[in-house]
C-alpha cells in the first residue's frame, strides 16, 4: 500500500523534528523504536519480591451513610493499593471467597501471558474457595490498576490501584494522590447482571427499575447506557467526599484512573489547571489543560500547582449522564473554610480539554523510526458496532467468542484502524502491549486504552508484536465486552 501514507508520515516526522529543535532539544530521537518499548522480555529485575495477599469476597460497603453489599478485595472498595518499583517481582496470592470464579488482570502492564488473568484464555477462572498465585517481574513504571476480568465483576467493587515507581523518579512533586473514578449500582438496584438483563430487555437503554436508572438522558455523546445512582471517587459519593490536603506552593501529583464500567468522565480542578505528564502510565511531553476526559480503563497523571488557597472542588462529571463525583482539594491555610456544594461544577470543566492530538511521547519515540520509508507489516481495518435489538456488540461484525482471532505475527509492526459505527464511546484496550496513537504528530502517546468517539469516530494506532501470547483486545465498557465486543490477538506460540 501506500506511497501516499509513507510520504505523509515522512512529512509528519519532519515537522516533529523542527518542533523538537525549537524547544531546545529536550527530546531525543530514538533510532531504535522497536527495541525500546516495554515488554516482559526486556524487564530487568531488581531481585526484590513484593508479596501481597488479596481476598476477593462479599463485602459490606457504605455510600454516604447507607449500607450496601458488594464484592470487593480485602473488604473494601477500592481494593488496597499495591505499590512497588519497576523491576520488582510482584507476587499476589489471590484467595477466592466469592460464590463465583474470578481472576485478576493487571491492567496496562505488559506481563507474561500466563499471568494476564483473562478467564478461559490465559487461565481457567480461580474457583470459589480456591487460590491462585500471580507472579511476574513488573516491566515498567507508571499508574496502573488491577481488576477482576470475569463477566461483569468489574462493575462490582473488584478493582484497585497498582502504582509502579520508577527506579529513578524524574518528575518533581511534593505529594501525590490517587483518584479512582467509578460508577456505582451494585447492591443499590440489584447487581450488574440485573442491569445487563434490563439492557437486553430494553433495546440497549436503561429506563426501568422504578425509574432509578434514569434513561438515555444526555443525547448523542452518551458515555454509556446505564445511568448509575452514584458516581464515586475512591469509593465515596459526592455527599461524603475525600479531602486532599495540600499546602500552598506544593506540586501535587494526581493519578487519575477510570475503573468504571460504563462511564466516561470529564475531570477538572476548580481554581487550578492540570499539567498532564503521563498517559496510561507512560510519560508524555507535559501539556497544561483545564480538563481531562478519561475513558473506562484510561489513566492520566497530572501535576497541579497549589497556588490558589481555598477549599476546591475536584469534579468528575459523567459525560452524557446526570450526576457528579468529587473529592475536595483542601489547603492547610484554609482550614475552617466550608466546602463547595456537592453538585458544584467547576467552570474549568468547560475550558481547554485535553485531546489525544495534544499528547506526544516524552521520549519522542516512534516505531516508524526504523521503518520511515516503509509501512506497517500488517493493517487491521475494524468497525465497532452494536445491535440494540438483541443487545450485542461487535468488532467488524463479529461477536466474541464467535469471532476470528486478529492475525499478527511475532515481530511485526501492526496497525489498527478503528471506526465507530455506533452512538456510544468505546474505550478500546489491548492487553500485553502499549500501542502508539497516531495523532498526526508522528510521535503520539503510547497507551493501552484509547477512546473511539461515537458517530463515525476514528482511532488509528501502531504496535509492535513483541510479547508472544494470546492477548485480549476489547472494549473496556464492561457491558460491551460481556456481550461480544472483544477479539483475540494471538501470535508466537
Ligand atoms: Cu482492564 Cu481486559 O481489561
Ligand atoms: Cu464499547
Amino acid at each position: 500500500m501506500s506511497r501516499a501514507i509513507d510520504r505523509r508520515k515522512f512529512l509528519g516526522l519532519a515537522g516533529a523534528g523542527l518542533g523538537g529543535l525549537a524547544l531546545g532539544g529536550c527530546g531525543v530521537l530514538s533510532t531504535d523504536g522497536r527495541q525500546r518499548l516495554p515488554s516482559p522480555a526486556r524487564a530487568s529485575g531488581t531481585g526484590r519480591v513484593r508479596e501481597y495477599a488479596l481476598e476477593a469476597a462479599p463485602a459490606g460497603f457504605e455510600i454516604a451513610g447507607r449500607e450496601f453489599s458488594t464484592w470487593g478485595y480485602d473488604g473494601g472498595v477500592p481494593g488496597p493499593e499495591l505499590r512497588l518499583t519497576e523491576g520488582d517481582t510482584l507476587r499476589v496470592r489471590l484467595k477466592n471467597a466469592l460464590p463465583a470464579g474470578t481472576t485478576i488482570h493487571w491492567h496496562g502492564l505488559p506481563v507474561e501471558n500466563p499471568m494476564d488473568g483473562v478467564p478461559d484464555v490465559t487461565q481457567p477462572p480461580v474457583r470459589s474457595g480456591e487460590e491462585f498465585v500471580y507472579e511476574f517481574v513488573v516491566p515498567t513504571a507508571g499508574t496502573y490498576m488491577y481488576h477482576s476480568h470475569v463477566g461483569l465483576q468489574l462493575d462490582r467493587g473488584l478493582y484497585g490501584p497498582l502504582i509502579v515507581e520508577p527506579k529513578r523518579e524524574e518528575l518533581s512533586y511534593d505529594r501525590e494522590y490517587t483518584l479512582l473514578l467509578d460508577d456505582w449500582l451494585d447492591g443499590v438496584f440489584g447487581t450488574p447482571e440485573d442491569a445487563l438483563a434490563e439492557l437486553r430487555g430494553a433495546g440497549g437503554m436503561m429506563g426501568g427499575m422504578g425509574g432509578m436508572m434514569g434513561g438515555p438522558g444526555g443525547g448523542p455523546a452518551m458515555s454509556g447506557a446505564v445511568d448509575y445512582p452514584y458516581y464515586l471517587v475512591n469509593g465515596r459519593a459526592a455527599e461524603d467526599p475525600a479531602s486532599l490536603a495540600v499546602r500552598r506552593c506544593d506540586r501535587v501529583r494526581l493519578r487519575l484512573m477510570n475503573p468504571s464500567s460504563d462511564t466516561v468522565f470529564r475531570f477538572a480542578a476548580a481554581g487550578h489547571r492540570l499539567t498532564v505528564t503521563h498517559a496510561d502510565g507512560l510519560p508524555v511531553r507535559p501539556v497544561t489543560v483545564d480538563a481531562v476526559r478519561i475513558g473506562m480503563g484510561e489513566r492520566y497523571d497530572a501535576i497541579l500547582e497549589a497556588n490558589n488557597p481555598g477549599v476546591w472542588q475536584l469534579a468528575a462529571v459523567p459525560e452524557g449522564k446526570d450526576g457528579l463525583a468529587r473529592a475536595l482539594l483542601r489547603y492547610e491555610e484554609s482550614r475552617g473554610e466550608s466546602p463547595p456544594p456537592a453538585n458544584a461544577r467547576p467552570p474549568e470543566l468547560g475550558g481547554r480539554l485535553l485531546s489525544y492530538a495534544d499528547l506526544r511521547d516524552a521520549g519522542e519515540r516512534s516505531f516508524p523510526e526504523d521503518g520511515l520509508f516503509s509501512g506497517p507489516d500488517r493493517t487491521h481495518e475494524l468497525t465497532l458496532s452494536g445491535d440494540m435489538g438483541s443487545y450485542a456488540w461487535h468488532i467488524d461484525g463479529q461477536r466474541y467468542p464467535d469471532a476470528d482471532p486478529l492475525e499478527v505475527r511475532e515481530g511485526e509492526w501492526v496497525r489498527f484502524n478503528l471506526q465507530n459505527h455506533s452512538m456510544m464511546w468505546h474505550p478500546m484496550h489491548l492487553h500485553g502491549h502499549f500501542f502508539q496513537v497516531r495523532n498526526g504528530t508522528g510521535r503520539g502517546p503510547f497507551k493501552d486504552t484509547a477512546l473511539v468517539e461515537p458517530h463515525m469516530g476514528e482511532l488509528s494506532f501502531d504496535l509492535v508484536a513483541n510479547n508472544p501470547g494470546e492477548w485480549f483486545f476489547h472494549c473496556h465498557n464492561a457491558y460491551h465486552m460481556e456481550t461480544g465486543m472483544a477479539r483475540l490477538v494471538s501470535y508466537g506460540r
